[in-house]
């Protein structure tokens, strides 16, 4: 199994680790602006900047190939920001057309990770 993810100040990093402890085997890999992957795989990224799209994540999704292969979308965010919470998860979903798997503050919950598990391993 293939996770994409990024993360600026960490939380994002945080959800992968714990991911990372309850699944050695799955790969996970931080995106930058110019891979190209080839194996499909889910993407957990966040919200910034007033419901915005981090910018390494709109350049890895401007890549056809690389959004062709993403299978859904989650998105750290802080629920003080109200009815902008997680909204790149909204963005990134109606503008390439992926499904959203979860939105999840900061690092998340024990609870979410395994629900994250449990979607992944589900999902076919
Ligand atoms: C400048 C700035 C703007 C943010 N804007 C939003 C926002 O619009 N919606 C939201 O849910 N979270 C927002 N957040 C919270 C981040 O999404 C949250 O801290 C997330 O866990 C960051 O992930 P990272 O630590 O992996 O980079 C913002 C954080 C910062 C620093």
């Amino acid at each position: 199994m293939f996770i994409y993810y990024d993360s600026k100040t960490g939380n994002v990093q945080r959800f992968i680790d714990k991911l990372k402890k309850e699944r050695p085997k799955w790969s996970f890999i931080k995106i930058n602006e110019t891979m190209e992957v080839e194996n499909s795989g889910h993407l957990i990224t966040f919200t910034t900047k007033f419901g915005e799209i981090p910018e390494t994540t709109v350049e890895f999704l401007k890549k056809e190939n690389n959004r062709n292969f993403i299978k859904s979308v989650s998105s750290s965010g802080n629920m003080n920001w109200g009815t902008l919470f997680g909204v790149a998860a909204d963005k990134i979903s109606r503008e390439y057309n992926i499904s959203i798997l979860m939105k999840f503050e900061l690092s998340g919950t024990q609870p979410q990770v395994e629900y994250f598990i449990n979607y992944v391993e589900n999902d076919n």
